[in-house]
């Protein structure tokens, strides 16, 4: 199985949403196979993307959750709520939110217990700065990310638990780490599930690449079993971009099962 994640961030409103979902719809329909699909729309849209998504196959997802379900939390959104909403998964850890809105591993660990804890299937972004890519220690990184966030989380299914790597300095940039490089590091991030999750058979942890991912460059990622699906930001507000991205996914798929 290949995952495809649309992560439309604060990209489109309530009515490019819902054409957005339509159009992936589209897109969907004929196939012999295709890749499981999660999209991702800003808050305000879910609820009608709901509408349009409910009852095919693609799987509604959030960009960000708080960790209680209810409570004096101005402006936050509990896992309770998104559930209410149809929203089945939720990006958690975004480097963007690590950024600008000040997200701790701590704080991202509390995400990610409660999304588990409301049966939410959580995408749990990883990913080290140019910087620390300069300085080497990129592997560090993401150990670190991943035993912060991941050590003592109670996970039921192996299902539940998507990792997306993504390096920062590769989201929206154009710039996209070598293919091989990205196996390492998926071998390398399983290895540490299985540390962190001793209970779980790593391999069975689907490991997405994120960053600067689009229609042209995704036949290379794809093809590689190891790399599960990918976390698309950019080009998965263009629907002639998604379509691609989706139908390499599909020829990937077929050649698998021909
Ligand atoms: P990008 O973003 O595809 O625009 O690089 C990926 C992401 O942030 O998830």
């Amino acid at each position: 199985m290949k995952t495809i994640v649309a992560n439309w961030k604060m990209n489109v409103g309530v009515r490019e949403s819902v054409a957005l979902a339509r159009g992936t719809l589209l897109t969907l329909r004929g196939r012999r196979i295709s890749p499981e699909v999660v999209i991702c729309p800003p808050f305000i849209a879910l609820s009608e993307v709901h509408k349009v998504v409910a009852r095919s196959a693609v799987f509604l997802g959030a960009q960000n959750l708080f960790w209680e379900d209810h409570g004096a939390y101005t402006g936050e959104i509990s896992g309770r709520m998104l559930t209410e909403l149809g929203v089945s998964h939720v990006i958690v850890g975004h480097s963007e939110r690590r950024e600008y809105l000040g997200e701790t591993d701590e704080m991202v660990r509390n995400k990610v217990a409660h999304a588990l804890a409301n049966q939410m299937n959580v995408i749990l972004c990883v990913g080290e700065t140019v910087s620390e890519r300069k300085a080497g220690v990129q592997r560090e990184r993401v150990r670190t990310q991943l035993v912060r966030v991941l050590a003592g989380v109670r996970l039921k299914s192996h299902d539940r638990l998507m990792i997306a790597y993504e390096p920062v300095w590769a989201i929206g940039t154009g710039e996209i780490p070598e293919v091989a490089e990205i196996l390492a590091m998926n071998v390398y991030i399983r290895s540490i599930l299985s540390e962190v999750l001793p209970e779980m058979n790593a391999n069975k942890i689907r490991v997405l690449y994120g960053g600067s991912v689009e229609g042209n460059n995704t036949y290379p990622f794809l093809r590689e079993q190891t790399i599960d699906g990918l976390l698309v930001g950019g080009a998965s507000v263009k629907l002639n971009q998604l379509k691609e991205i989706i139908d390499a996914a599909s020829e990937v798929l077929d050649a698998q099962i021909a």
